[in-house]
């Protein structure tokens, strides 16, 4: 009895499914059969296309990142600082960050790893940290890392420039051509003013051999002003030979300066009175030490007084902490003199 009423249960099923089906193919064919039975009548929106037109259009990474405001990334980083110092050495819930872009993953000495993180990456290019800041634990799954994630891209961008430059060693991106628009622009300024800027340094020169003999120091009020620096800041004066730097600052190609400028840019500006993490370089050469209106400089720069010659841009550039301790500037200085050298000639020849 059971059987029967199963299969007639089965039968009956089958039944409505097939009237039913019958039914709709008279309905849907109401129309007129010309022969596309198989067409989807209505094509669903998923959403997918849209999402793929934004990517296209929208900036890449490299662009917000070249283009980044370090400022900006510092108060993002706010969302970090419960787990994560910026001090080398200083780990806490997470690894110190301290140079962590172009960093090996994992590398953080002391820290306990999960290990997650070395299985998906080896090094922290920008690329890769935005990847993994955007969902942490979706692109490193099982990290121990505890935070949801940065999702807007440029605010990724903005707080990656910012970690990049705790060290003073930026990460250089692959830019699409787009993104350098402003490299011509500034290239026309550097000509009409490479006369002024060649001469400007020969005046520091003068000033530096000034030290060794005064008769030329009367010769000038600037040079005089400078000659007093000299004699003050004996170390600035002893890391080169008298005279020296200058020369070099002279002979230096502004065009290699402007690359080393990109250390500087997230912080500064060259355009007069536009301030932003760092006050603006606008005649920087020559300009009176921690003078610009409206920027609120610390104890250690304002207290400093003088004139920011080639010498001393020189000594503060190799080593802004030993030059004036507790500045703010958080940059961890330009080694090679050449580059010191370069982008001083830059910024001179920008100022004009
Ligand atoms: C709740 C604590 C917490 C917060 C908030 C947090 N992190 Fe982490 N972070 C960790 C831990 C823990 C690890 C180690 C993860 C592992 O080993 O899987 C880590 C690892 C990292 C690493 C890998 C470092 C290395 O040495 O490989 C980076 C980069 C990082 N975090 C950046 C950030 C940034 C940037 C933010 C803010 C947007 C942030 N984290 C917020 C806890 C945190
Ligand atoms: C992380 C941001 C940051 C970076 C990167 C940075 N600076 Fe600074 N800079 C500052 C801040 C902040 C000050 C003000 C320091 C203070 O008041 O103690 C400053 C001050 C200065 C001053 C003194 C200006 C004055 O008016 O007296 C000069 C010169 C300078 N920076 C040049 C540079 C150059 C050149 C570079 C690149 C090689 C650079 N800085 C990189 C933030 C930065």
């Amino acid at each position: 009895m059971t059987l029967t009423k199963v299969v007639g249960a089965f039968c009956g099923a089958l039944l409505i499914f097939l009237l039913g089906g019958w039914a709709a193919e008279l309905i849907y064919h109401t129309g007129g059969g010309h022969g596309d039975d198989h067409q989807q009548a209505y094509v669903i929106e998923t959403g997918n296309d849209e999402g793929g037109a934004e990517e296209d259009t929208g900036p890449s990474f490299e662009e917000l990142f070249v283009a980044a405001d370090a400022g900006k990334g510092e108060r993002i980083f706010n969302k970090c600082k419960a787990c994560h110092q910026l001090e080398e050495g200083a780990n806490g819930t997470g690894p110190y960050l301290y140079g962590v872009v172009g960093r090996d993953v994992g590398s953080a000495e002391g820290f306990g790893y999960s290990g997650s993180l070395s299985a998906v990456a080896d090094v922290w290019t920008p690329q890769n940290l935005s990847a993994f800041l955007e969902n942490p634990a979706g692109y490193a799954p099982g990290t121990t890392m505890g935070f949801a994630g940065v999702k807007d891209m440029e605010d990724r961008a903005n707080l990656i420039a910012f970690l990049d430059q705790t060290d003073g060693d930026t990460y250089e991106v692959e830019v699409p051509a787009a993104a350098e628009e402003e490299a011509p622009a500034e290239e026309p300024a550097e000509e009409t003013t490479d006369a002024e800027a060649s001469e400007a340094p020969a005046n520091d020169g003068a000033a530096a051999e000034d030290a060794a003999s005064d008769e030329a120091a009367s010769q000038e009020p600037a040079s005089d002003e400078a000659a007093a620096e000299e004699a003050a800041t004996e170390e600035a004066a002893a890391d080169d030979s008298a005279g020296g730097f200058a020369d070099v600052v002279a002979a230096a190609d502004p065009a290699d300066g402007e690359k080393v400028w990109r250390q500087c840019r997230a912080c500064h500006k060259l355009e007069d009175g536009a301030n932003g993490v760092g006050p603006h370089m606008a005649g920087i050469v020559g300009r009176e030490i921690g003078s610009v209106e409206g920027f609120r400089y610390s104890n250690a720069l304002q207290e400093l007084d003088g004139t920011w010659t080639a010498d001393e841009l020189n000594a503060w550039l190799e080593d802004p902490k030993a030059y004036a301790p507790g500045n703010k500037m958080s940059f961890r200085g330009l080694r090679k003199e050449e580059d010191r050298a370069a982008l001083i000639a830059y910024m001179q020849s920008a100022a004009e």
